[in-house]
C-alpha cells in the first residue's frame, strides 16, 4: 500500500474552536488569553500557570491533548464552574454538541446557551471573510436569483482553505470557499475529463428512470428532495426534481433544496437552475431553495420543514467519499430525517481489481490538466518558488483498518497531497474514498437505512448510485 498512517488511539481533543466560541461569549471575553485568566483565576490559579496554560491553548487548535497541571486545572476549572458531574477528561474529548449539552445541565446558564447557539454569529477566517463578502455584496449573476434567498443555517464556525493549509489537511468543506474553485469547478466538469461527474449523471438517469425508484415514491407522499453537498451540479438537480414532480399524482409542488457549505457553488447551480425550471414552466411547481448549511451539522443546526411529509435525500458525485467520517454524516442526518424516506448516494466502488490495478486506474483517472487546475486554484500554494514549477501534487492510495480518511471498512482512500521541500510534511489537499458495496450497504444499515437496489452507468464503470429506505 502506497502510504500507511496509523491512528492514534488516545483520546483527543475535540471541536476545540467550537467549544472557546461557546466560552469565550458565557465568560464575556473576547480573547484566549482573557478567557484562561478568567477561568484560571475564578479558580484561584494565578501568575505564571496561566501563561503556561495559555501556550498549550494554543496548540489546542490542531487537536494537540491538554497536558501539564495549568491545562489540567483549566479543565478542572470549568468543571467547577458549571458544576458539571463529569470528569475534565470527558469535557475535552466529548463533542460540542455533548458539550452544548453538559453546560445546559446547570439551571443558571440553560437559558443563556439556548440564546448564544441561537444568535452567535458565523465566525469566519479571513480568506473566508472576503469570498462571503463579495458573494452577499448584492451583485446577483441573473436578475432571477433576487428573488431566490440563501438561507444560511451557520451557527459555527464556516473556514476557507488557508485554515486547511495551517493544519496541514484542507477539509472538503474548506474546499470550495473561493469564488475561484467554484469556476475551476465549472472547468473540469465542462472539460468532460472528470468521469466520477459524468458516471454520477449516467447512473442517476438509470435510477430516476427506473421501476424500483417510481414504485419507491408511489403513495404520494414525497414532497421535498434535499441534495447534501448538491452545489456544481444542475443537470443532476433537474434530472432529481423533474422526476420527482413527475412521481406525484397531485399538481400539489415539491420543494426542492439544495444544500452546500461554499455559496459560490450553490451560486451555479441556482443561476443554470433557475432558468430552466422557467423556461419549463416549473418554476411553481418545484420551488427552489437555497441552503447555505453544513451537511454534517444538520441536527445541530437545520430543522426540517413541517409540511414535508417524506423526502427524497441525496449526495452525489461521490461527495459522501470525501467525508473522512462516514459515522458523522449518517448522524447528521438521523434527526432531520424520518421512517419511510430515501436517501440516494453516488459514490464510486472498489471493482474485481487488485491494489495495483486500482491505483493504476486511479492515477489514469486523475491525469487531467482541469483537475491539476482546479487543486491549484482551490488551494492556493502559500510559500510559491517564483523560479520552479509548481510544486508536484502526489496521488497516494491508503486503505486497511487504520485507513483515517474512511470509517467503511474494507474502502480505499485517495490522498492528494502537495510535496514540500524536504524536512516539511506535504499538505493535504483532499481525499477521496471508494467502497466495497456491500460493506457500504452493511455500514448504512447499521444507521437504519436499507438498500433498495443500485444503479450504474452503462458499460464497465464502478461508480454505482445506491437507494436507500430509512426503516427504523
Ligand atoms: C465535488 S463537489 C460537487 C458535488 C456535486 N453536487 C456533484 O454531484 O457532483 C462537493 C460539494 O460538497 C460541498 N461540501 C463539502 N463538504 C460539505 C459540508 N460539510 N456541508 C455542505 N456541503 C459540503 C462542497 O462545497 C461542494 O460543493
Amino acid at each position: 500500500m502506497g502510504h500507511h498512517k496509523t491512528t492514534n488511539s488516545r483520546p483527543q481533543l475535540c471541536d476545540w474552536q467550537f467549544k472557546k466560541s461557546v466560552l469565550r461569549a458565557l465568560y464575556g471575553v473576547h480573547g484566549d488569553k482573557p478567557l484562561v485568566a478568567v477561568v484560571l483565576s475564578g479558580n484561584g490559579v494565578t501568575g505564571n500557570a496561566v501563561d503556561l496554560c495559555y501556550d498549550s491553548l494554543r496548540k489546542w487548535r490542531d487537536g494537540s491533548r491538554p497536558t501539564g497541571v495549568p491545562s489540567t486545572q483549566f479543565w478542572e476549572a470549568l468543571r467547577s464552574d458549571f458544576s458539571l458531574s463529569v470528569g475534565p477528561t470527558r469535557l475535552w474529548t466529548c463533542s460540542i454538541l455533548e458539550f452544548v449539552e453538559l453546560l445546559k445541565g446547570d439551571p443558571n446558564i440553560s437559558a443563556a446557551v439556548d440564546e448564544l447557539i441561537h444568535n452567535s454569529p458565523v465566525t469566519l477566517d479571513g480568506d473566508t471573510r472576503t469570498a462571503l463578502e463579495n458573494r452577499f455584496t448584492p451583485k446577483p449573476a441573473t436578475t432571477l436569483l433576487n428573488d431566490y434567498q440563501v438561507r444560511g443555517y451557520l451557527r459555527m464556525n464556516v473556514s476557507g482553505p488557508q485554515t486547511g493549509v495551517k493544519q496541514g489537511h484542507v477539509q472538503h468543506a474548506q474546499f470550495y470557499m473561493q469564488p475561484e474553485a467554484a469556476h475551476a469547478w465549472v472547468a473540469l466538469v465542462d472539460s468532460q475529463n472528470y468521469h466520477m461527474y459524468l458516471d454520477c449523471l449516467l447512473s442517476l438517469k438509470e435510477l430516476a428512470q427506473s421501476n424500483l425508484f417510481a414504485d419507491a415514491l408511489r403513495g404520494d407522499s414525497y414532497n421535498a428532495a434535499v441534495t447534501l453537498g448538491g452545489g456544481g451540479s444542475p443537470e443532476k438537480d433537474w434530472i432529481l426534481a423533474t422526476s420527482l414532480a413527475a412521481g406525484r399524482n397531485s399538481a400539489e409542488a415539491v420543494d426542492y433544496v439544495i444544500n452546500d457549505i461554499s455559496p459560490f457553488m450553490i451560486d451555479l447551480s441556482a443561476t443554470a437552475l433557475i432558468g430552466r425550471l422557467h423556461k419549463g414552466n416549473l418554476a411553481d411547481r418545484i420551488q427552489l431553495r437555497l441552503d447555505w448549511c453544513d451537511f454534517l451539522w444538520l441536527d445541530y443546526h437545520w430543522t426540517r420543514d413541517p409540511t414535508w411529509k417524506s423526502v427524497v435525500w441525496a449526495i452525489l458525485g461521490g461527495t459522501i467519499g470525501n467525508v473522512e467520517d462516514e459515522r458523522q454524516f449518517f448522524r447528521s442526518i438521523r434527526h432531520p430525517s424520518k421512517v419511510g424516506d430515501l436517501l440516494i448516494v453516488g459514490m464510486d466502488t472498489i471493482g474485481d481489481e487488485t491494489l495495483e490495478s486500482f491505483e493504476k486506474r486511479m492515477e489514469t483517472q486523475y491525469v487531467c490538466k482541469e483537475l491539476d487546475a482546479l487543486l491549484r486554484t482551490s488551494v492556493p500554494d502559500p510559500n510559491p518558488d517564483c523560479n520552479s514549477a509548481p510544486k508536484s501534487v502526489a496521488v497516494e492510495v491508503v486503505g486497511g483498518p487504520n485507513n483515517p480518511h474512511s470509517q467503511v471498512s474494507g474502502s480505499w482512500s485517495v490522498v492528494f497531497k502537495r510535496e514540500h521541500e524536504s524536512g516539511v510534511n506535504p499538505t493535504i489537499l483532499a481525499t477521496s474514498t471508494r467502497y466495497i458495496l456491500d460493506d457500504f450497504v452493511s455500514f448504512a444499515r447499521s444507521f437504519g437505512w436499507e438498500c433498495l437496489g443500485s444503479f450504474s452507468a452503462q458499460g464497465e464503470s464502478t461508480f454505482r448510485q445506491l437507494l436507500l429506505r430509512r426503516a427504523e
